[in-house]
């Protein structure tokens, strides 16, 4: 796996290039190598800087030479010169091409080391790709335009860069012949950023004035600044000390994939996330605590005695014990948090805003489980890095959360180990990574909380009660006739002796959920708590009718999770807009679009209609009787109704 593997969703496979720095890393037999990455806003100049740095580190292959130097007299961006942007652009074309690019990596050497750049997009929406390319860099390269100096976006990157665990930090003060190669204007930006970098934990912080375009001071030393004395960009990269943190961690080995070709081998393999293991080292695995010894270390090459962070490998193991994909091995000192519950940074990388109290996926190395943010403690102003209260996140945003997990999992604080404490979180609907988030600590809330198990169920609790407990859920516009139906609905059942109960969105609100309103986010929290009290009610042996508009796919999905497969029905009480508009039976339309009431479904507020409900009722000119007759006998074809299902009580039908 590469390095980049923490910020990649499960299905995407690796693109070429980031397959490329995995093929050059297991390549590496010498370890002196610097990560880095170059960020910065669109036009400071990055295309141009890397392109710079190959170039003159003669990375450049003649016919890609001859190809650059005719794109260049045709662009004829820069005069007689060669544009050295052309160059990193080329994969521009392929992304727009559809192949999906976030972090281009190149590969550049001198004598004195190697180097890994990833080149992110700078525009604002990219924050994704940055986050992901800092995620495996030891240093990042940030440019500033020296005309415009410090940008909101140059904050956030080096915030982003500091909250990722970068260390090293080099300045790159561009376009410096832009204002005459002026020493003033340089220690200006300089100083802006001493100031905004001050509670960093940068351990070394490097300001150089260059033009990427003419080479000042990225590999050779410019006539045109005989005041500035410092290295080269160059020569500071390929002496800056890089501690090596992964090794000194305790071991860490996240299980990919368990191999296992014919009865005789059994192999866990995968990339280790920390430290070091040898033949003869005994692992545990982390949350069922089972120990075994390393029996065979299986690299690339053949069986090795030793291996480091940052190697791919399979492991055999003295003993039979129960492993899978996704579970943790480590060292049996220093083992890794095993929680339910952390508080992270967050990053947020989506157009739709993060809402408390809705499911997302969460993947942390290979293991991936259903997660909420339960609380956002606080976002940060980038610019000021003050504390702000917020009850959703944006694009961009970064926020300090705590997050709750469907299941335990096992984990590290990032500060102590950037792959086992660093997490995505993937939107269940698209597929999309919309957020990555930085381990802080485990929460420990409620350990001592255990479910009870109860002698009676919900199977026991229905056959007394003569059928099958349900949630029959009716989502639809305010005004489509959900009530109503769920009303008649229950009335029906009642006479054939069911036992049921309907939950109104207009009566929880008064009671249980008078606290929220009408926001996204309230919306979320209104119809989690509503899916889990209808979970209750079914496991109370009821037949539950749920009349809430629920607007949210992602929402509905979740109740529908929290319920047995066939438990769950979603009925589509499907009456177009205009419909309502002119039923409008609370003058609540009327008023919505009068602005008097805000977030108005339908009006300024989205509803997302199901895509695939068990039942869709249309009840335009019928008679509410009648619709509701449709869902009873619904109800009744799929078993609901029937006594016979339990073989006690009731009457039959
Ligand atoms: S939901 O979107 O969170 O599921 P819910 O079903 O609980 O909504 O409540 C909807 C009812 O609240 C509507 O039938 C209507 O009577 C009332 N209401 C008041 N303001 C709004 C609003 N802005 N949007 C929708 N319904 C509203």
């Amino acid at each position: 796996m590469s390095y980049a593997e923490p910020l990649q969703p499960e299905d995407t496979p690796q693109t070429e290039a980031e397959q490329a720095v995995t093929d050059y890393v297991l390549a590496q037999e010498s370890k002196d190598q610097l990560r880095f990455l170059t960020c910065g806003s669109v036009d400071d100049g990055k295309s141009t800087l890397i392109g710079r740095l190959l170039f003159d580190t003669k990375l450049i292959f003649e016919d890609q030479l001859a190809a650059l130097e005719k794109d260049s007299r045709r662009h004829g961006t820069v005069g007689e010169e060669i544009d050295l942007a052309l160059l990193v652009d080329g994969l521009e074309a392929e992304r727009e091409q559809g192949i999906t690019i976030d972090v281009a990596y190149r590969f550049f050497a001198t004598d004195k080391r190697k180097f890994i750049v990833a080149d992110t997009p700078g525009h604002e929406q990219y924050t994704r790709n940055m986050a992901t390319g800092a995620s495996t860099a030891d240093l990042a390269v940030l440019l500033v335009d020296a005309r415009h100096g410090l940008m909101v976006q140059t904050r956030r990157h080096a915030f982003i860069a500091s909250l990722l665990g970068i260390r090293h930090v080099v300045l790159a003060v561009n376009k410096i012949d832009l204002v005459d190669y002026s020493e003033e204007r340089f220690e200006q930006i300089r100083k802006d950023f001493e100031v905004f970098a001050n509670g960093f934990d940068f351990e070394s912080l490097q300001a150089i004035p260059m033009s990427a375009r003419f080479g000042d001071n990225v590999t050779g030393r410019s006539p045109n600044m005989p005041w500035y004395g410092g290295s080269t960009l160059l020569e500071h990269l390929e002496t800056v000390e890089i501690g090596e943190h992964e090794l000194e961690a305790p071991f860490r080995f996240p299980v990919q994939w368990v191999n296992r070709p014919n009865l005789d081998f059994r192999g866990y393999s995968g990339t280790i996330a920390g430290g070091r293991v040898s033949v003869g080292d005994e692992i545990v695995v982390a949350g069922p605590a089972k120990t075994s010894k390393v029996a065979r270390i299986i690299a690339p090459e053949g069986d090795v005695n030793v291996a480091r962070s940052g190697e791919a490998v399979t492991l055999t193991l003295e003993d039979e014990i129960d492993i899978s994909r996704g579970d943790l091995l480590s060292a049996p000192e220093g083992r890794p948090d095993v929680a339910d519950q952390m508080a992270a940074h967050l990053i947020w990388m989506s157009e739709d805003a993060l809402l408390p109290g809705r499911s997302y996926l969460l993947k942390i190395g290979p293991k991936t489980v259903n997660a909420t943010v339960t609380e956002i403690k606080h976002k940060i102003n980038v610019n000021t890095f003050e504390h702000v209260a917020g009850k959703t996140l944006d694009l961009n945003e970064i926020a300090f959360c705590n997050l709750s997990l469907s299941a335990p999992v096992a984990f590290d604080p990032y500060e102590a180990n950037r792959h086992t404490g660093s997490f995505i979180l993937i939107d269940r609907m698209t597929n999309q990574t919309v957020g990555a988030g930085l381990v802080w600590f485990a929460l420990r809330r409620a350990t001592n909380i255990h479910w009870q198990a109860l002698e009676i169920d919900k199977a026991a609790r229905g056959q007394a009660l003569g059928q099958k407990p349900a949630v029959v859920w009716f989502t639809g516009l305010s005004g489509s006739g959900k009530s109503t139906i769920a009303s008649l609905v229950e009335k029906k059942l009642h006479a054939e002796g069911r036992h049921t109960y309907v939950l109104d969105g207009d009566n929880v609100r008064h009671g249980l959920n008078r606290d929220l309103g009408f926001t996204d986010a309230d919306r979320v929290e209104n119809i989690r708590r509503v899916g889990e009290v209808s979970k209750l009610f079914a496991d109370a042996g009821l037949i539950t009718l749920v009349s809430f508009i629920s607007p949210f796919r992602s929402e509905r999905q979740m109740a529908r999770d929290l319920m047995g497969a066939s438990e769950f029905i979603e009925i589509f009480v499907d009456t177009p807009i205009e419909e309502c508009k002119q039923r409008d039976p609370k003058g609540l339309y009327a008023k919505a679009e009068r602005g008097e009431i805000k977030n108005f479904t339908g009006i300024d507020s989205p509803y997302e209609a199901p895509e695939n409900p068990e039942l869709r009722l249309k009840n335009v000119g019928r008679k509410p009787e009648d619709v509701a007759d449709e869902v009873v006998e619904f109800l009744r074809a799929r078993g609901f109704l029937n006594a016979a299902n339990y073989g006690m009580h009731g009457d039959g039908i």
